[in-house]
């Protein structure tokens, strides 16, 4: 395949107005679009416009502003469906983002598989972040099912000689990160998702880690179910999407109930409206959707794999830094990287370095990133979590690598 095209990075970051500001009286360096990315004027623009001129509920008025606001919002659900490279924009399901969209499947997932019994399993990974695997044990103690965890090596690399024994005829759901938002690990999917296949098991990808950085549509990764969060994929908080096989989602009961996901409702009974708006009860973050969408059209329009191959050389360049630097140790060896690099520095606690980075103009993340059960595989409290996104440039990773000396400096 041809190289993509080089991203215009310079452009790139004038789109973004909170990157133009100092933080403690240096650059502003953003390196935590894991945690959450910023957000371009378009998304900023869409998000305004909805409030200046448009402000209406969807779906219950007859009035011009209505109609405007529906319009626009529905409109998203053809963006995703372009986004995404699939056909059925029915199939796109508005939640709040990944956690929202696994404590749906986690209470509707049994009507689509006539029902859970004890001894059924779901499995998860090793490297998972807590929206992967708290549903699911919630799941259990309603249900009895059992979550079974998919290891990983000292690499941070899923264990996968290990699905032969995991992967079992009692295994309905296996539900898996694309990438880990702690490492940076980008699973082997089609394996993993392969063996699902193989009993027949439900297949759902948590693409919050990839969404924002590479192609991830349903027809390469071959899955029933996809969620990503929009707030990391550089749209606003409040809004993500679940996609879902069409007649998936059709024989799936709703979760939510109230306005809005009903076609008829009286004191004995009530019906229910189509897929996919029988899961979106309430009135629906409006903004954020459509603001979504623009953040969607964002990312189209710079081009996923140019966004990919420029991402893929920060990374390098930053692991290559940090293996040349004394006292910090690279957490987690992936063969194919995406998203993020971990790292500790002998010594120093994660929140402390964190701190003094800030003071640098540098923000990174540092913690458990959601993932305490990897963390304690790892046995580390926490690391320091330097993450990617299309404004990053090599000036960037300077900046981060003089902020890491900064914090040796002052600890030595
Ligand atoms: N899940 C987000 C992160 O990885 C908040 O930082």
């Amino acid at each position: 395949m041809a190289n993509p095209e080089p991203l215009n990075v310079s452009d790139l970051q004038r789109q973004f107005p909170a990157l133009d500001q100092q933080v403690h009286g240096h650059r502003l360096v953003y390196l935590d679009s894991a945690a959450t990315t910023q957000k371009p004027q378009s998304v900023l623009e869409a998000v305004d416009s909805v409030y200046r001129k448009d402000c209406a509920n969807v779906h219950r008025g007859v009035h011009t502003l209505s109609e405007r606001a529906t319009a626009r919002y529905e409109e998203v659900r053809k963006i995703a469906t372009r986004f995404l490279g699939t056909e059925d924009s029915q199939e796109i399901v508005f939640t709040r983002g990944v956690t929202e969209s696994m404590n749906l499947l986690a209470n509707t997932l049994s009507g689509l598989v006539g029902g859970f019994k004890e001894g059924d399993e779901v499995l998860i990974t090793e490297l998972e972040h807590h929206a992967n695997i708290v549903p699911w044990q919630l799941l259990s103690q309603s249900t009895g099912i059992r979550v079974k965890v998919l290891p990983c090596d000292d690499a941070c690399e899923l264990v996968l000689d290990d699905l032969d024994k995991l992967v079992t005829e009692k295994t309905r759901i296996v539900s898996v990160g694309h990438v880990s938002n702690a490492i940076g690990t980008m699973n082997d999917i089609d394996r993993i998702f392969s063996a699902a296949r193989g009993v027949g098991a439900i297949t759902i990808l948590d693409a919050a880690q990839s969404a924002p950085h590479m192609d991830i549509s349903p027809k390469k990764i071959d899955c029933d179910f996809l969620t990503f969060s929009g707030h990391k994929t550089y749209g606003p908080t409040g809004a993500g999407i679940l996609w879902g096989k069409r007649e998936l989602l059709d024989q799936m009961p709703p979760w939510q109930g109230g306005g809005d996901m009903i076609r008829t409702v009286s004191f004995e009974e009530s019906t229910y409206a189509e897929t996919p708006w029988k899961f979106e009860a309430g009135t629906p973050d409006i903004a954020a959707v459509i603001g979504l969408g623009a953040a969607l059209e964002f990312l189209d329009s710079t081009g996923r794999p140019s966004v990919e191959a420029h991402e893929a050389e920060l990374l390098r360049m930053i692991e290559s830094h940090l293996m040349e630097m004394e006292g910090v140790q690279i957490v987690g060896k992936p063969a194919t990287r995406a998203c993020c690099v971990s790292f500790t520095l002998d010594g120093i606690h994660p929140h402390d370095a964190a701190t003094i980075m800030d003071q640098n103009g540098v923000a990174i993340r540092a913690g458990h990133h959601c993932a305490m059960p990897l963390m304690k595989r790892l046995g580390l409290p926490a690391t320091i979590r330097a993450s990617v996104g299309v404004h990053n440039d090599q000036s960037d990773v300077e900046a981060l690598i003089q902020s890491i000396q900064a914090v040796r400096e002052i600890f030595a």
